[in-house]
């Protein structure tokens, strides 16, 4: 049991906290196994009507723990990190996040699975799969350009760059943006108003509101599953790791 993923159910909302400051809230596999139990403990107990996500003021996540990843690449879809995308894409109940930071890789593109999501001001949104040799996840290939629209998330997905809070609140990525130390508070708040709604309506419209394509984005994980496991082992991300460990600047010129 890893203490760097803190779950806690009250008042009908259960809060899962990434709890690992010192290595900025990186994922490893063990914590993406922590937060896919949650969720399908969440999923099951008629006691938990709201999940919520949330990391520290000064960082939500920095993306999968790079050296996890070369450690212990993920082999398939029985993967705890796939075991957790496919939780936030078929969570039946509503989602919620409060991002402030960086919100690297996945830190942001599972917000894209979330009902609701708020914003400390400091949130930055990154993406840097390219940069780091792979392709996106989490289906951010099909729902980063429905909802950014294709040009903005060639950018976001091909530069890598991070955008800001207030960038987020525009493209409708975030629905309110607060003071940091207020983010977690806020959410928090929203999710017990949802709590108190008869979870029969929410679950049935959010179903009502996915169902269209649903089987697309679970299609488009897979894919894109196969081709981001495929990359994790090839010359470019091995370049763009080596170069992070040893805290340099990746040399693709040869690639
Ligand atoms: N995997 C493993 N270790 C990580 C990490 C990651 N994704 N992100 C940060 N860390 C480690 C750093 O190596 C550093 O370790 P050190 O103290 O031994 O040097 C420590 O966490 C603190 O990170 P640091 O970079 O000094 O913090 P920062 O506040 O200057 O920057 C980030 C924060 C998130 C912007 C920056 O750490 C970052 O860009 N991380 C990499 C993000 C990434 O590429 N993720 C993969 C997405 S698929």
């Amino acid at each position: 049991m890893t203490t760097e993923i803190l779950v806690h159910a009250e008042a009908g909302v259960m809060t899962i906290t990434l709890n690992r400051p010192e290595r900025k809230n990186s994922i490893t596999s063990a914590m993406y196994g922590a937060m896919a139990d949650a969720l399908e403990r969440a999923r099951g107990d008629d006691a938990v009507r709201v999940v919520l996500f949330q990391g520290h003021e000064t960082v939500f996540s920095a993306g999968n723990d790079i050296n996890d990843f070369l450690n212990n690449p993920p082999a398939g879809e029985n993967s705890p990190v796939f075991r957790f995308l496919h939780g936030i894409a078929s969570f039946p109940k509503p989602l919620l996040a409060s991002v402030c930071g960086p919100a690297v890789g996945v830190g942001t593109t599972m917000l894209f699975h979330c009902d609701l999501v708020y914003a400390g001001d400091n949130a930055a949104f990154s993406m840097p799969f390219v940069n780091l040799g792979l392709c996106p996840e989490a289906a951010s290939s099909l729902l980063v350009p429905q909802m950014l629209g294709y040009h903005r998330a060639a950018e976001a997905l091909m530069l890598g760059e991070p955008f800001m809070a207030e960038a987020a609140l525009e493209v409708g990525l975030v629905n309110r943006v607060l003071p940091p130390t207020e983010a977690n508070n806020y959410a928090n708040a929203q999710a017990k108003k949802l709590a108190a709604k008869p979870i029969t309506s929410l679950v049935e419209t959010k179903r009502l509101m996915k169902k269209g394509q649903q089987a697309q984005v679970l299609q488009q994980m897979a894919d894109e599953g196969e081709s981001f496991r495929r990359m994790l082992v090839a010359p470019a991300a091995k370049e763009a790791f080596t170069a992070f460990m040893e805290k340099r600047r990746p040399d693709f010129s040869k690639l």
